[in-house]
This record gives C-alpha cells, sequence and structure tokens, in this order.
C-alpha cells in the first residue's frame, strides 16, 4: 500500500467504512418533474418534495429542465482544464482578495479533501461584506476568474449555470408549498444573491479507506443541486439514526439538498444532512454543485409563518453575509480551532 500524506487522514470515527451498512433496502427518493404537467399530481409532487426534505434532506430529480447539451459541453470543457499541468491551473488559483477558481487543498474540518476544486459566482461581480465585523457595514465586489483555455470554459459554465439557478428556484417554489407557504415566499431573500458553482475533481486515490473526497459536511447555503457522474460516491446520512447510504448515480437525474439556511428557517422541519464522499483507487469522479445562497444582508432565522409558541424558534438570527465572509477564511487552510458552525447559532435550552 502507498504511504499517504496525514494531513488526509480522517479520524476512525469519520472513515468511509464507519456506520455503512451495505444492501439497505431503503433509497434516496427519485421524483420526476414532468408529473408537474399533470394538474392531478402536482399535489403528490409537492409533497413527496415535503417528505423528502423532511425525512433525508436529500432527493433526486429527473426531467429537471437544466438540458443534457448544456451539462456535456461543461463536463467536457472542465476536464480539460483539470487535465492541463499544475503550473497552468494555479494561474487561476484562489486568493484571499476573490476566493474562487482553482483549489486543490481544501479542509473540511480541518481534515484535508481528496479533490480539487474550481469555484465560480453566479454573479460576477458578486457583492460581499468587505470584514467579518458585524459594526463594520462595508461591502466590496468579488470577481470570477477565467482561465485561457480551454476557451469556452467561461460561456459553457455561464450556460449551465443559468440554467441550474432557474431550476433552483423552481424547487425553492415547491418547498414554499410544500411548508403551506404562497410560492415566492423566499424570492425577496436573493435580490442580490450570493450563489455559486463549483466544480469537483477527486482523483483515484491509493487509501479510500483513510482519505475521503469531501468528509462529512452540511451545506450552508438554501439549496445544493448536484450533478454528478457514473462513479458515485456520495453518501448520506439518515436522519433518523446517522446510518449513512449511497447517493446512486441515475443518468441525467440532478441531486438536491437542503442546506443550513433552509434547516433554520423551517426551524428544523427540513432537514440539512450530513453528507460526504468516498473516493476509490481506480476512476476519477467529477461533480458539479450549485449551491443557492442569499444576498449578503439576508438575517437567516426561523419563519415567523413556522415558530409558535409550541413550536419557539430553536436559532437566534445571523447576517448570511457575515457568516460567509467568517467561513471562508477557515475553509482554506488548517485553523487550529474548529470553523463556525450552525449549530453555534442555536438557541441554548
Ligand atoms: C460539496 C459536496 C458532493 C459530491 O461539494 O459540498 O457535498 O458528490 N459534494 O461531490
Ligand atoms: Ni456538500
Amino acid at each position: 500500500m502507498e504511504d499517504l500524506d496525514p494531513t488526509y487522514i480522517q479520524a476512525p470515527e469519520h472513515r468511509s467504512d464507519s456506520n455503512f451498512i451495505p444492501n439497505q433496502p431503503e433509497e434516496i427518493p427519485v421524483i420526476d418533474l414532468s408529473r408537474l404537467d399533470d394538474p392531478e399530481d402536482v399535489q403528490n409532487v409537492i409533497s413527496e418534495i415535503g417528505d423528502a426534505c423532511e425525512k433525508w434532506g436529500f432527493f433526486q430529480v429527473l426531467n429537471h429542465g437544466v438540458p443534457s447539451d448544456a451539462r456535456q459541453r461543461v463536463e467536457k470543457t472542465v476536464k480539460m482544464f483539470f487535465d492541463l499541468p499544475m503550473e497552468e491551473k494555479i494561474k487561476v488559483k484562489r486568493d484571499d482578495v476573490n476566493p474562487v477558481g482553482y483549489h486543490d487543498g481544501e479542509h473540511t474540518k480541518n481534515v484535508k479533501d481528496w479533490k480539487e476544486v474550481f469555484d465560480i459566482y453566479f454573479k460576477d461581480p458578486m457583492v460581499i461584506p468587505s470584514t467579518t465585523d458585524p459594526e463594520d457595514e462595508g461591502l466590496r465586489l468579488v470577481y470570477n476568474k477565467w482561465p485561457q483555455s480551454p476557451s469556452d470554459f467561461r460561456e459553457a459554465c455561464e450556460v449551465y449555470a443559468r440554467h441550474a439557478e432557474k431550476l433552483a428556484f423552481k424547487l425553492l417554489e415547491l418547498i414554499s408549498l410544500s411548508l403551506g407557504l404562497p410560492k415566492e415566499r423566499f424570492h425577496d431573500y436573493f435580490k442580490e444573491q450570493m450563489s455559486f458553482f463549483r466544480i469537483n475533481r477527486y482523483p483515484p486515490c491509493p487509501r479510500p479507506d483513510l482519505a475521503l473526497g469531501v468528509g462529512h459536511h452540511k451545506d450552508a447555503d438554501v439549496i445544493s443541486l448536484l450533478a454528478q457522474d457514473d462513479v458515485g460516491g456520495l453518501q448520506v446520512s439518515r436522519r433518523s439514526d446517522g446510518v449513512w447510504f449511497p447517493i446512486r448515480p441515475v443518468p441525467n437525474a440532478l441531486v438536491i439538498n437542503i442546506g443550513n439556511c433552509m434547516e433554520i428557517w423551517t426551524n428544523d422541519k427540513y432537514w440539512s444532512a450530513e453528507h460526504r464522499v468516498v473516493v476509490n483507487t481506480t476512476r476519477e469522479r467529477y461533480s458539479i454543485p450549485f449551491f443557492l445562497l442569499p444576498s449578503h444582508d439576508v438575517e437567516v432565522k426561523p419563519l415567523e409563518e413556522l415558530v409558535s409558541p409550541e413550536n419557539p424558534p430553536r436559532y437566534k438570527g445571523y447576517k448570511w453575509g457575515k457568516f460567509y465572509v467568517s467561513r471562508n477564511r477557515s475553509d482554506f487552510r488548517k485553523l487550529e480551532i474548529e470553523n463556525i458552525q450552525i449549530d453555534d447559532f442555536k438557541v441554548k435550552t
């Protein structure tokens, strides 16, 4: 066996074999959105989405409206980019001023992930707070980085992202309806949305028993829409007991999951599940998540309509932009302490 750089080694309780029971009969739901064309079926689709958000925090969608040629084009062009020599890739490397572009050393909970990534803001430029200081109202603009080669990288990504964003809002409306809220309840939170998307490449790994492609984590966003190839490796922890389940690759499907903002808005009715990526010794894997994020000035706290004297708010509010800038500083280097987590905002009972 080859040696593995110790920075990649997961603690024993977080490795790929922990709490994973193969061949479970249950599966994460796959929902066909073409059923929305049948007026008699719309309500069923909405309640299936609601049930999945409550029970798993994850589901997959088919016939979702993101064209497969847009997806194939982006998959092809990003492979060409990742296959370039390192000296080319680091020309568009992430830095402190504009924390997007290429990066190969992300830490999740202070252990290094076995992956390379490329991050792209949906809005270019994007508005974010200048500092983490809660008193400081200053804002700044951040800009995407684009590689020179392959030449259609930018356009392929922008076209795909526009489709993904459209689907994100459609899902947001369905989720709103599933909560008994007006369809557009959440829309105002996205006037200066901070959404971004990411291309993940997980190279073959000599020790998939010790390292992970992404360590266990919850997404901090509202919802994530993920295109994965046919290799597999994404796993989700079941809400009821924490057992890990694979998210089976389904051709042309997108994987949808609830992030922390939605979990907090719904006062824990909907679940933001822990998930992780298991790697393997032979095949590289690609995935493309689109993370739907609110505007920097949105206060994330339980919605008034969803709290009551019997169901009091479980979280204090926090300003989304300030959370993002604090998190972003700590994500890409190892810190002596754990970075901020959503549980830090839980109301102590
Ligand atoms: C992520 C993530 C899963 C995957 O990037 O946050 O969970 O399958 N990715 O790549
Ligand atoms: Ni994730």
